[in-house]
C-alpha cells in the first residue's frame, strides 16, 4: 500500500553512510519513487545526508512509525539488516535492502515469510543485473545464442581490504569474507541468466593467518586474525544441468580471469564485472570471432560514476524503482527477497562445503526473474 499523501512511493533511508550517497542521488532519474526522509544510528550522519538531499532527518523509530514512508530503504551494514529489514516489515513498511538480505539463510528465510504474510513487497541488492550489460546479456541466452549452457566459470578475485580501507577487520571474519561480501553480485547475475542452482560443492582455504593494514587511519602498521575463508573455489550445478566454477578470493594480487564466461552447444559468452551495470558483453558464435555490444549508449549503461570523473556505469535505486512499478502492476519484484534468499542459501552451501569437503544440496529454488524490456527500462525514468 502506498501512502495516502502522494501517488510516488515515499521512501525513508535507514542507514546514511557510505553507499547511501549512491542512491539518494539516483533516485532523482526515477518518477515513481520519492525520498522523504532519513535515520541513521549516528544523528549527525543522518542529519548531514538530509541536510545534502533536502530531507528530513528522523529517528529510525519516528521513520518506522511515519505514514508518509511507504518503503523503507535498508542501507546499514549486514550484521544490521535482518533486524532493521524485520523491523520495518513489522511497521507494515515495504523494504528494499543492501546486499546480503542477511547474515544467515534461516534470517533471510524470516524475512521473506514476515513480507509474504503482510502482503509487503522484499527487494535486495544487487540490481545491477538490470543494468545495460547485465540486460543484453539475458536477450542473448533466452534468444538462445549459446544454445544450452553446458559449463562457464565466474571470478572475483583480488587483495582484500586492509590496503584501501581503515577500518577492515570485519570483512575478516564469520559472515564476511568474499563470498558473502562479493558473492551477491555475481551468484545473482548467474541465476538470473542460468536459473537457481541445485548443488555445490567448494574448497576453502586463508590465503594468510594474518593482515597488516596498511591503509592510512588509527590502525595503520597494525595486524589482526583473519577468522573466515578468505579464498574460496567452488562448482556449482544449476537445476538446468550447467555447471560453472565460481572463484572468490582475496589472495590474489593480479589475474587474467574474465569476470564470468558462459559456454553453450552453439556458442560462448563473456560479461563484465557483474559489480557494474555497464561494461561490454561479448559472444563468440560457435567459435567466430568475438562480437562486442558495448552498453555506453544503453539504457543504464553509460558511465556516471564516480561523479567527479566516471569509469563505470552505477545506477543502484533501479531495483527499487522496479520494486515501485511491481507494486503498481500487483507482479513480483524483480531484484526480490526470494532471489536474494536463493543467492543467500547458495553461498551458505558453498561455506558449508569448504568445511565438510563434501557436495551441498541447495534446498530452495527460485524462478528466474523475467527479462526487464526496454520499453519498460524507459518508463521508470522521471
Ligand atoms: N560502500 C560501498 O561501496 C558499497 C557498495 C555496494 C554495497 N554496499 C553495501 O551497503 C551496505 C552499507 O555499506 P556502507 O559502505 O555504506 O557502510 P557504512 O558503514 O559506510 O554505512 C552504514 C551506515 O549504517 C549505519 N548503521 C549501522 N547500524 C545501524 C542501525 N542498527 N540502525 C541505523 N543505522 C545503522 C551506520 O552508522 C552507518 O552510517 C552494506 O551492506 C554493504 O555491503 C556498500
Amino acid at each position: 500500500m502506498r501512502g495516502q499523501s502522494a501517488a510516488k512511493l515515499g521512501i525513508g533511508v535507514v542507514g546514511c553512510g557510505n553507499i547511501s550517497m549512491t542512491y539518494l542521488r539516483n533516485a532523482a532519474l526515477f518518477g515513481e519513487v520519492e525520498l522523504r526522509a532519513c535515520a541513521d544510528i549516528s544523528p549527525d550522519v543522518a542529519a548531514l545526508r538530509a541536510s545534502e538531499y533536502g530531507i528530513r532527518a528522523v529517528s529510525v523509530d519516528a521513520l518506522l512509525a511515519d505514514p508518509e514512508i511507504d518503503l523503507v530503504l535498508n542501507l546499514t551494514i549486514p550484521a544490521a539488516h535482518f533486524d532493521i529489514s524485520f523491523s520495518a516489515l513489522s511497521a507494515g513498511k515495504h523494504v528494499f535492502t543492501e546486499k546480503p538480505l542477511a547474515t544467515s539463510a534461516r534470517d533471510g528465510r524470516r524475512l521473506v515469510a514476515e513480507a509474504a504474510e503482510r502482503r509487503l513487497l522484499l527487494g535486495s541488492a544487487p540490481d545491477t543485473f538490470l543494468g545495460a550489460a547485465g540486460r543484453q546479456a539475458r536477450r542473448l541466452m533466452d534468444d538462445g545464442a549459446i544454445g544450452r549452457a553446458v559449463t562457464g566459470t565466474a571470478f572475483m578475485m583480488g587483495r582484500g581490504m586492509e590496503h584501501w580501507h581503515p577500518n577492515p577487520q570485519f570483512y575478516y571474519q564469520p559472515g564476511g569474507g568474499p563470498v558473502f561480501d562479493m558473492g551477491p553480485y555475481y551468484l545473482t547475475m548467474l541465476v538470473n541468466l542460468l536459473g537457481p542452482v541445485a548443488r555445490v560443492m567448494a574448497m576453502a582455504t586463508r590465503g594468510q593467518e594474518e593482515r597488516l593494514i596498511t591503509a592510512e587511519g588509527p590502525y595503520r602498521n597494525t595486524s589482526f586474525k583473519v577468522g573466515t575463508p578468505t579464498n574460496i573455489l567452488s562448482l556449482l550445478e544449476f537445476h538446468s544441468g550447467a555447471t560453472v566454477t565460481f572463484g572468490a578470493s582475496w589472495d590474489v594480487f593480479r589475474h587474467s580471469n574474465h569476470p564470468i564466461e558462459l559456454h553453450g552447444t552453439e556458442g560462448s559468452l563473456r560479461l563484465p564485472d557483474p559489480d557494474t551495470f555497464g561494461g561490454t558483453v561479448s559472444l563468440s558464435e560457435r567459435g567466430a570471432d568475438w562480437a562486442d555490444f558495448s552498453s555506453e549508449s544503453e539504457l543504464y549503461g553509460a558511465r556516471n560514476w564516480p561523479y567527479a570523473a566516471p569509469d563505470r556505469a552505477n545506477y543502484r535505486m533501479l531495483g527499487v524503482a522496479d520494486l515501485s512499478r511491481a507494486l503498481i502492476s500487483g507482479r513480483k519484484p524483480r531484484a526480490s527477497g526470494d532471489l536474494a534468499l536463493h543467492v543467500l542459501e547458495i553461498m551458505e552451501a558453498i561455506l558449508a562445503s569448504g568445511e565438510s569437503r563434501e557436495s551441498v544440496a541447495v534446498n530452495a529454488t527460485v524462478d528466474q526473474p523475467p527479462l526487464l524490456q526496454e520499453d519498460e527500462a524507459a518508463s521508470l525514468l522521471a
